[in-house]
């Protein structure tokens, strides 16, 4: 039987001390771990703020979770969402994809969301994302 998928999706700010290059190294862990765990989904970063969304069965999504909420490169982490996933996966070809947010209003709204609207927002904004998968 298939392993139920959950989804969580949350916004933080690039800590005062990290510097935006650090980036790069986030992406290329999280798509080596990510792909070992069963985890897929997105990072947008806009220079200042992260707003990531990640999907998979629930213990690796939540052990995740935990793991990125203590990482010193970025603070105010805040969850805008979690739960069961009705469906299927949003981001089944990407173990992290990464986007660059070139309009510095649209992240600091959609962490103003909660619940479901949230993902749906990121999902909506994919197509004016400069993406990189
Ligand atoms: C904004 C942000 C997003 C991150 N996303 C992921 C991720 O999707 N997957 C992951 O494994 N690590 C991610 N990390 C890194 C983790 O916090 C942690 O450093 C990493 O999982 C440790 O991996 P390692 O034990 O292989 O060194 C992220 C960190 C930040 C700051």
């Amino acid at each position: 039987m298939d392993v139920p998928l959950y989804h969580l999706i949350y916004s933080s700010l690039l800590a005062d001390d990290a510097h935006p290059t650090c980036v790069a190294d986030i992406i290329r862990t999280s798509r080596a771990n990510n792909a070992l765990h069963g985890i897929t989904g997105l990072l947008v970063f806009d220079g200042g703020r992260f707003c990531q969304y990640i999907e998979g069965p629930e213990e690796a999504v939540r052990r995740l979770s935990d793991t990125i909420c203590v990482d010193s490169r970025h603070e105010q982490f805040m969850v805008l969402h979690e739960g069961a996933i009705e469906g299927g996966r949003l981001f089944s070809e990407w173990a992290m994809g990464y986007a660059l947010s070139l309009d510095e209003g649209i992240l600091p709204g959609l962490a103003l969301l909660r619940g479901a609207p949230a993902v749906s927002t990121l999902q909506g904004l994919i197509p004016s994302l400069d993406m990189e998968p």
